[in-house]
């Protein structure tokens, strides 16, 4: 079989998936984890409850470095959890999920519309793990993002077909079916006007455009107009910087789908990451994520505690995992009931 891949034997295996190992919506598990969210102009870390997906830490941002090269990035994300151990906030041995703004196979990215190219097929993983010292997932910063609003967010109880938005520096997507992502759907890039959608509707895109709400809002709902066409989602979930705006421009918003705004804001990518990284280490992917290696914790005895504590910190709860919860379904009555602040259309 020939992959058109040619960089990656990984990618020509059959009949298993490069996916990194996301849990099904329901998946319950304690204990907390370590979240972080590298976007096109922030990287964001903190400490999560994992039964909540409150932030059991302050969220410590700093500016992603300009080229955004993974060397770069990778110094940023120790010098932010840097700053958390330095607080005293992050016990040793937590599992670690990292968001990233491009499609991730196999641990490495495979588009970067929004980051250094030179992610491009390096194995973001191992470069985390051989700089930071602890194994980390990599998923994509949508998906994470979807993943938390899913859980703990709008999207909690909610079956059928639902689309997470994140709409910021760029556009990310998340489409789940009854609870089960469809990983890595690129749906900003969808084709606007013969331009890539995101270039032209993203939170940044309107201010480097100085285009009103108003006028952002009749171009978004075109976009959001062929996405529904394509794929018919129940309900919308827009989330990302826009979203913070929203009263400026929920009464113009028109879709078929009920569209609300995402709950978690600033935190979503975060708990989204820290709750897979803490997933994939329960069920032992291939991306699974470990304690401090022995070299960054400088001892084996160090190495060795790290490991007994991480044994102590995440366990599935009601031991949901591989059965999965199955997704609430909303009862009848309020099932096409659109949400208090549904839009019109
Ligand atoms: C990337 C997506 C990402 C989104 C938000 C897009 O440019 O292609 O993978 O989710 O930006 O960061």
């Amino acid at each position: 079989m020939t992959s058109r891949d040619g960089h990656s034997p990984e990618a020509a295996r059959v009949g298993s998936s490069d996916d990194p190992v996301i849990p099904r919506v329901g998946t319950r598990l304690e204990g907390q984890a370590l979240g972080i969210d590298v976007g096109g102009t922030g990287v964001k870390a903190a400490v999560v409850d994992l039964p909540t997906g409150e932030l059991a830490s302050d969220r410590i941002r700093e500016k992603t470095p300009q080229p955004a090269t993974p060397e770069a990035v990778i110094e940023t994300i120790g010098s932010v959890i840097g700053k958390l151990r330095a607080a005293g906030s992050l016990p040793e041995g937590l599992p670690a999920g990292c968001g990233l703004p491009g499609v991730v196979k196999y641990g490495r990215l495979k588009t970067a519309a929004n980051i250094d190219p030179g992610w491009l097929d390096v194995s973001a993983e191992e470069l985390m793990k051989d700089r930071l010292g602890f194994g980390v997932l990599a998923l994509n910063d949508a998906d994470a993002a979807g993943l938390a609003e899913m859980t703990y967010g709008a999207g909690s109880g909610q079956a059928g077909t639902v689309l997470v938005l994140t709409v910021g520096t760029g556009i990310g997507s998340a489409l789940f079916v009854d609870g089960v992502l469809v990983p890595n759907t690129e749906l900003g890039h969808l084709e606007m006007g013969g331009k890539d959608a995101e270039t032209r509707v993203s939170g940044a895109a309107r201010e480097r455009r100085h285009v009103s709400w108003k006028r952002w809002i009749r171009e978004f709902n075109g976009y959001l107009a062929r996405v529904e066409a394509y794929l018919w989602p129940d309900l919308i979930i827009l989330g990302g910087g826009v979203s913070k705006e929203w009263a400026k421009f929920e009464k113009l918003l028109e879709t078929r789908a009920p569209t609300v705004p995402a709950k978690l804001l600033n935190s979503a990518g975060i708990a989204g990451a820290a709750l897979a990284g803490a997933y994939a280490q329960q069920v032992g992917g291939s991306q699974a994520p470990a304690s401090r290696s022995s070299k960054a914790a400088g001892s084996k005895a160090a190495a060795s505690k790290a490991a007994g504590s991480r044994s102590g910190r995440s366990k599935a709860v009601t031991a949901t995992i591989g059965k999965a919860a199955k997704a609430k379904k909303p009862a009848a009555s309020t099932r096409r009931r659109r949400p208090v602040s549904a839009t019109k259309g």
